[in-house]
């Protein structure tokens, strides 16, 4: 059975999405069976990894409001290792009007994962920058939560509605859902400021803090633009790095 792990905070450009793919991809470089999930009408995830929905098979939008099987919707990637990708597409965001209606719509993500959870070891989902139904869905969906929280002034802000939130999914709708760390993002070592919001965040944050920091790395910021995660076009780099510490990481670290 996966392990199911959302990537969430409703502040836009926290580094939700580098973290999903090159956490995703790293996972996959060291043996594990590994799905992404794009839930962001953005859709940077999916095409990130050079992804193009296919629209006689669709995406993630097709299993959420049409119950579309997921197996049907799941695209290979050239990653070594294995790693899957559910993409996302525009469509979502009208989506997610339809789903108000529907019946279990806070469940709508975690039923559909059900039939293929077992063929994954992780799962990985890549929220967007909000706290709406879609991010609800994936809470519900999730037994675990990363939260990347850039190393800026008022990196903490925000993060109580969000801790908030989860704690209201605890309590009505997923009791078992655990936070299993923030992780500082875009550190940027000749500045002050990153250290100061290093230890800001390692003194206050209420759960654990993930020890690995991801620099400010320019290949992370360009490898999307290759349709290549970090570690495929810049394996060697101080973010490649980065992101296979943080999956060792997450391998070896029981969320509470
Ligand atoms: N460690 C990093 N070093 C340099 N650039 C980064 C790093 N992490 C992310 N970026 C860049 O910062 C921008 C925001 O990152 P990203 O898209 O991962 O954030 P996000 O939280 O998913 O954003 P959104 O809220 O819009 O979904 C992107 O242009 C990305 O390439
Ligand atoms: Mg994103």
């Amino acid at each position: 059975m996966a392990r199911v792990i959302a990537v969430v905070n409703q502040k836009g450009g926290t580094g939700k999405t580098t973290t999903s793919v090159n956490l995703a991809c790293a996972l996959a470089e060291k043996g594990k069976f590994v799905l992404l999930v794009d839930l962001d009408p953005q859709a940077n995830a999916g095409s990130g990894l050079g992804i193009e929905a296919d629209p006689k098979r669709g995406t993630l939008y097709n299993a959420l409001i049409e119950g579309a099987a997921p197996s049907n919707l799941i695209y290979e990637t050239n990653v070594e290792g294995s790693l899957h990708v559910i993409p996302a597409e525009q469509d979502l965001s009208g989506g997610q009007i339809e789903m108000v209606n529907m019946e279990d719509r806070e469940f709508l993500l975690k039923n559909a994962l059900l039939e293929i959870r077992n063929d994954y070891d992780y799962i990985i989902i890549d929220c967007p920058p909000s706290l709406d139904l879609l991010t609800l869905n994936a809470l519900t969906a999730s037994d675990e939560i990363i939260i990347p929280v850039q190393c800026e002034y008022y990196a903490l802000e925000g993060l109580s509605q969000l801790l908030n939130t989860i704690k209201l999914v605890k309590e009505n709708l997923h009791p078992d859902l655990k936070v299993l760390g923030a992780l500082l993002t875009m550190y940027y070592r000749r500045i002050r400021l990153s250290e100061d919001v290093v230890s800001e965040v390692r003194n206050n944050f209420p759960y654990f803090v993930f020890k690995t920091v991801i620099p400010r790395n320019i290949r992370l910021a360009e490898a999307p633009s290759f349709g290549q995660s970090v570690l495929t076009l810049a394996g060697w780099s101080k973010g490649a790095k980065a992101y296979r510490k943080l999956a060792d990481e997450v391998i070896n670290t029981n969320a509470k």
